[in-house]
């Protein structure tokens, strides 16, 4: 299959996040895996936004995140819940936006190049949290409630009923 990298790192958000959205559903029609999707995506939105790193951290126990599909360089394997940004996203099930990761008193430096960081939380169908979405920039404020908004309505690919074809 003939791969596209898009480049929307100039392109408004709405609409950089409008395409890949089509792009996704599109990609992942017929597939129910959700760690080939969590591959998928974090490929497409890394590139697309040149970001520093971009992937999932999966809930595996009760209060446990562990690395899942990922793009960058080599992330910290595991997070308990309420520990740094994506801990504090798994505990709260919210998005959480850190504009400095300075001032972020318990972030984790996985690399220091990291300025700013988004963690989405991910749920299934049934209302249960599956994993984080996190993506670092080198940039300070990269991101915003357009990143959040565009993000959260991706996401919900892992909450939407699947078929296998
Ligand atoms: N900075 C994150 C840890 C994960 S890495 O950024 C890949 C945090 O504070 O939870």
């Amino acid at each position: 299959m003939a791969e596209i990298t898009f480049d929307l790192r100039h392109t408004p958000k709405d609409r950089a996040y409008a395409q890949l959205h089509t792009h996704i559903i599109s990609l992942l029609n017929g597939i129910d895996d959700e760690i080939t999707a969590m591959a998928t995506i974090s490929a497409l939105i890394h590139h697309a936004f040149r970001h520093l790193w971009t992937g999932f951290y999966r809930v595996v126990g009760p209060d446990l995140l562990r690395v899942g599909p990922y793009q960058g360089t080599v992330g910290c394997l595991e997070i308990a819940f309420g520990r740094g940004v994506c801990g504090t996203a798994a505990t709260e099930r919210r998005t959480v936006v850190v504009p400095d990761v300075h001032a972020f008193p318990d972030h984790i430096v996985c690399d220091d190049r990291a300025r700013s960081e988004i963690v989405v939380p991910v749920f299934d169908g049934g209302g249960a949290l599956i994993a984080v979405f996190d993506i670092d920039s080198e940039q300070r404020g990269r991101f915003d409630a357009g990143d959040a908004a565009g993000l959260e309505r991706l996401l919900g690919w892992f909450a939407m009923p699947k078929t296998r074809v």
